[in-house]
């Protein structure tokens, strides 16, 4: 009988308990939009919107831009992907930021995946499979409205079917194994040119649960080069999330390997993290694209401003750090990452409950026995 009252609990027991690789990243990262330092970034992001315009800075991005389209001669540009009006043909790249609102994107969340020590490198495709996406990215400094030059420009996203490189993370259906550590696909840094700009060569990212397309971006400020082309020091400035049209995700998402993935697909909309920059803050994260040839798998050409405020410091987090010898996870982090706060205190409380439920009803069955 005691024993049957045992077990009975500890059945019980069980079926409220969390599975622990159901994290939820937009749960648990709380965005930064709220915070007073973003909140008076936005204040000055508005303010420079004008100044970029009559400055010329918004020209030469978009001559810039209009290069490399021309860039790839051999492929004749043609046409939009869909009827949005952020996808245009590249003679229309001048106008790029009639829409004010288009032009900034504020701070986000750094999210579990991000891998410090990575290299300096323009293309990230490591020849993994998917849709080539050419980013150019500009930097604006909020204080100043000027490009900011010398930014180390950071980014990283996940591949075709949703993983990422770099990490260990047990959450994700096949990337458990030790061997992804060593992986550094779709990750890299880029130092911006005088016109605070730099570009990379990625993959469009495909979906993972509860997180709408988007790609990481993180800017050091003041790292020190080193011999290996990677670097080190310096503050992080600022940390976003960059979006995408929901009508362009939808089409990638219809391609090879995007469509292998039977995840369901979380839109912007249904994002935490979007929803947080959006809503709360008025500017748009989402990046503006054309495509580079007649259909999409010729790639895509996206870009986007970002205001910066380069006396924001903001404590970045790693879930493994690359190294001479490969990747080591931080297993402090992947833990924090993976369960979040909040989990962990819903785990030390419900097993003290547990514990004092096992107690009491121990108590009843030994009197009932
Ligand atoms: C990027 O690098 C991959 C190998 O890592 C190579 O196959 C591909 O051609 C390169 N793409 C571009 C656009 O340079
Ligand atoms: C994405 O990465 C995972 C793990 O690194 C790998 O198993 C998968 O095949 C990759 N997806 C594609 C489309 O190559
Ligand atoms: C680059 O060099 C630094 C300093 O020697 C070292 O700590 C780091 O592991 C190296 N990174 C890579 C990817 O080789």
């Amino acid at each position: 009988m005691l024993s049957l009252c045992l077990l009975s609990l500890l059945y019980l027991s069980t079926l409220g308990v969390t599975h622990p690789g159901s994290h939820d990243e937009g749960a648990y990262f709380r965005s930064l939009a709220s915070s007073r330092s973003v909140q008076d970034a936005r204040q000055k992001l508005a303010r420079c919107s004008d100044h970029i315009k009559r400055s010329g800075v918004d020209a030469r991005a978009a001559a810039r831009r209009t290069a490399i389209l021309n860039s790839y001669r051999g492929i004749p540009n043609a046409g939009t992907v869909s009827t949005s009006p952020r996808s245009f043909l590249p003679q229309a790249a001048q106008s790029s930021s009639e829409n004010p609102s288009c032009l900034l994107t504020p701070e986000s969340t750094i999210g579990p995946y991000w891998v410090d020590g990575e290299l300096i490198r323009s293309n990230v495709t490591d020849g993994e499979p998917g849709i080539l996406l050419t980013l150019d990215g500009e930097f604006i400094d909020v204080d100043t409205c000027e490009p900011v030059e010398d930014i180390l420009w950071e980014i990283w996203n996940c591949n075709a079917t949703g993983s990422y490189s770099g990490v260990q993370d047990f959450g994700h259906h096949h990337d458990d194994d030790n061997s992804n550590l060593d992986k550094t696909y779709l990750r890299g840094i880029q130092r911006t040119d005088k016109d605070g700009a730099a570009q990379f060569t990625t993959l469009f990212p495909g979906h993972y649960p509860g997180r709408a397309t988007h790609i990481h971006v993180l800017a050091h400020v003041g790292a020190t080069f080193l011999p290996n082309n990677t670097v080190t020091g310096g503050h992080v400035a600022h940390i976003g999330q960059l979006f995408f049209d929901q009508d362009l995700i939808a089409a990638v998402e219809s391609t090879a390997h995007y469509n292998t993935n039977n995840v369901r697909i979380t839109s912007n909309t249904q994002d935490g993290i979007f929803n947080d920059v959006n809503s709360a803050t008025g500017y748009d994260p989402i990046l503006s694209y054309t495509r580079l040839g007649h259909s999409l798998e010729d790639g895509i050409l996206a870009w986007t401003t970002m205001g910066i405020d380069l006396s924001a410091s903001y404590k970045a987090e790693s879930a493994a750090t690359l190294t001479d010898h490969g990747g080591v996870a931080h297993f402090h982090g992947w833990f924090i990452h993976q369960l979040g706060a909040r989990e962990i205190l819903v785990w030390v409380v419900g097993l003290g409950l547990v514990f004092w439920l096992t107690r009491s009803f121990r108590q009843f069955c030994l009197r009932r026995a």
